[in-house]
């Protein structure tokens, strides 16, 4: 009976998850109208961390504009050993990254806001922000360039601007809005120490 009861709790416990999951990446997409939850896969975080390692080895604090779960966040916050700084504004999807940072090896804060209003707002200095975006956001990003020395974008390029590197996956990619967007990471200097 014990574990009818168990299994019963579990199958509960998953329909919930997802359904809330299911409620808050339709409300992003068609009420919000911006980049819904979908995470960037496990080649995709490697890589991001493999140059962060390669590269700024001295790395400090970083921040995650769009965050979700915080599954990227928490991986660069134990491999890079810097403290990361998780920027999410839906609460499900922030309250499920608060939760997850209890058992994280490495300092990563969750922080459930509008990304933007809080760039606009915090006197913190970045030595990198990542951002998986879609490319009207990830333009925005930029303007921050007092607060952030260098920008990682998943998938999405600026236009106008020149990254320092392009690393092209060579496999998969996003499709958003429509449209298809090959798997590569760009790499700027905004304000490069
Ligand atoms: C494509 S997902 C990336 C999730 C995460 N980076 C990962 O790879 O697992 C984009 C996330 O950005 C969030 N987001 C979009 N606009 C935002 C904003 N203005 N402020 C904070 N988060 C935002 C969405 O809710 C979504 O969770």
């Amino acid at each position: 009976m014990f574990w009818l009861i168990l299994l019963v709790v579990c199958f509960l416990g998953i329909d919930l998850f997802l359904g809330i999951r299911f409620f808050e990446y339709v409300y992003s997409a068609h009420i919000r109208h911006q980049p819904p939850l979908v995470q960037a896969n496990k080649i995709l975080r490697c890589a991001v961390i493999n140059y962060i390692n390669a590269n700024y080895k001295n790395v400090k604090n970083i921040c995650e504009i769009g965050s979700g779960f915080g599954t990227l966040a928490r991986a660069m916050a134990k491999k890079t050993g810097a403290t990361v700084w998780a920027l999410e504004n839906m609460p499900f999807a922030a309250f499920v990254s608060k939760f997850m940072d209890l058992f994280c090896r490495g300092y990563n804060k969750t922080i459930w806001c509008d990304a933007f209003d809080w760039m606009d707002n915090t006197n913190m200095v970045f030595d990198i922000a990542v951002a998986y975006l879609g490319p009207e956001l990830t333009a925005k990003i930029p303007r921050y360039k007092n607060k952030i020395h260098v920008l990682i974008s998943i998938d999405f390029e600026i236009k106008n601007m020149k990254p320092r590197h392009i690393i092209d996956m060579g496999r998969g990619a996003t499709i958003y809005m429509g449209k298809k967007y090959p798997h590569r990471i760009f790499i700027y200097e905004l304000n490069h120490k």
